[in-house]
């Protein structure tokens, strides 16, 4: 019989490094950190099915919405993202019920950490909970890849952010202790033990807010696409670093940013595994020169909050997320107090629902 009432929790993440490489095929390493957003969700009785509505609140913003379930229709903000997990998980055959959703987090919105597709994954873990009997349902729940796709479907049809799978795959996967080393070619997630010696990685707000449906971000999507074209492969990740010099500018630089950073997360992961904590600082600082002058995705703010954290005597720092905006990731020795407003994140568990 369905859970009348569930509570999900789904992780914010932070991406140790490999920007701008999901889409691209790429590498990437993120690890889903302790914060995120929680949906406690209630089958609203005898509206089950396609009659059924949906009432959500965001209870940080003093916010609802309510619609039908038969006919979502388009909406702004966080609205979208709920609006889009229960038509998506309609179309999938989900069968999601009429529900009250109640939604709340820490993990601070538009900060480059994942706070929207934490929110959208709690969404649909919620949903899927209360609905356990339909096959389509049961499937989704014990496949994440499919689980993330479809929370990416959300912010891609539902907001505009032609966004790709990091987020959710970082949030649904997420291990304590670990971080996740992510093939987006064949779509592998390798847990990588994250044991630290006392280092620290902690994130600093810019406080410059962003949208992915409004920055840049579908634009260099759309650059990195065309260079790829240009260059007669199916993705960056074939690129070899060669072939760059007969692109042009700035679909030369992009496809540089690119290809360096995959490597980058090789070396890395290695540095990881070795407990070379000095050469993975260097590596988060390369990786944001390289997002900085070659990908121009930072800005001025995002560049004062890295000076301010490798003046307080980090061993690397760099920007994380989508850029024009968010947080900052920066890497600590065990002897070196942190600076105000730098918050220690640690890997936490991934995404889950519990009756209740
Ligand atoms: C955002 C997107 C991700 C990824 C990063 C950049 O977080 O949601 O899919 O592209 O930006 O690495």
């Amino acid at each position: 019989m369905a859970a009348r009432s569930v509570t999900a929790f789904a992780p914010g993440r932070v991406n140790v490094i490999g920007e701008h490489t999901d889409y691209n095929q790429g590498l990437a390493l993120p690890f889903a950190i302790e914060q995120g957003v929680t949906v406690r969700a209630t089958a609203a009785p005898g509206e089950d099915g396609a009659g059924g509505r949906i009432e959500a609140l965001a209870l940080d913003l003093g916010e609802r919405d309510s619609f039908p379930l038969r006919d979502p229709g388009a909406a702004e903000g966080w609205r979208a993202f709920v609006r889009g997990a229960a038509a998506e998980l309609a179309a999938a055959g989900a069968r999601p019920p009429g529900a009250l959703l109640e939604i709340s987090g820490d993990v601070p919105r538009g900060g480059g950490l994942s706070s929207s597709a934490a929110m959208t994954v709690a969404l649909a873990l919620a949903l899927l909970a209360l609905q356990p009997d339909a096959p389509a349902a049961e499937d989704l729940r014990g496949d994440p890849l499919a689980l993330a796709r479809l929370c990416s479907r959300v912010e891609n049809e539902w907001t505009g952010a032609r966004t790709g799978l990091l987020d959710q795959l970082a949030s649904l996967c997420g291990a304590r202790e670990a971080a996740l080393l992510i093939d987006f070619r064949s779509l592998v997630v390798e847990q990588v033990p994250l044991e630290l010696a006392g280092w620290r990685f902690v994130v600093a707000d810019s406080n410059e807010r962003h949208s992915h449906a409004s920055s840049g971000y579908n634009e260099r999507r759309e650059e990195c696409a065309r260079a790829s074209e240009l260059l007669g492969v199916e993705s960056l990740r074939d690129a070899r670093p060669e072939q760059l010099a007969e692109l042009p500018a700035p679909l030369q630089e992009r496809a540089r940013h690119v290809v360096e950073e995959n490597g980058r997360v090789l070396a890395a992961t290695r540095a990881l595994r070795d407990g070379d904590m000095p050469a993975l600082g260097a590596l988060l600082s390369a990786s944001h020169a390289s997002l900085r002058d070659l990908f121009a995705i930072s800005t001025p703010a995002v560049e004062a909050t890295a000076a301010r954290l490798l003046a307080a005597g980090a061993a690397g720092a760099r920007l994380i997320g989508g850029g024009f905006g968010g947080s900052v990731l920066a890497l600590f020795d065990p002897a070196t107090p942190l600076p105000a407003g730098a918050i220690a994140v640690t890997p936490g568990p991934g995404a889950h629902a519990e009756a209740g």
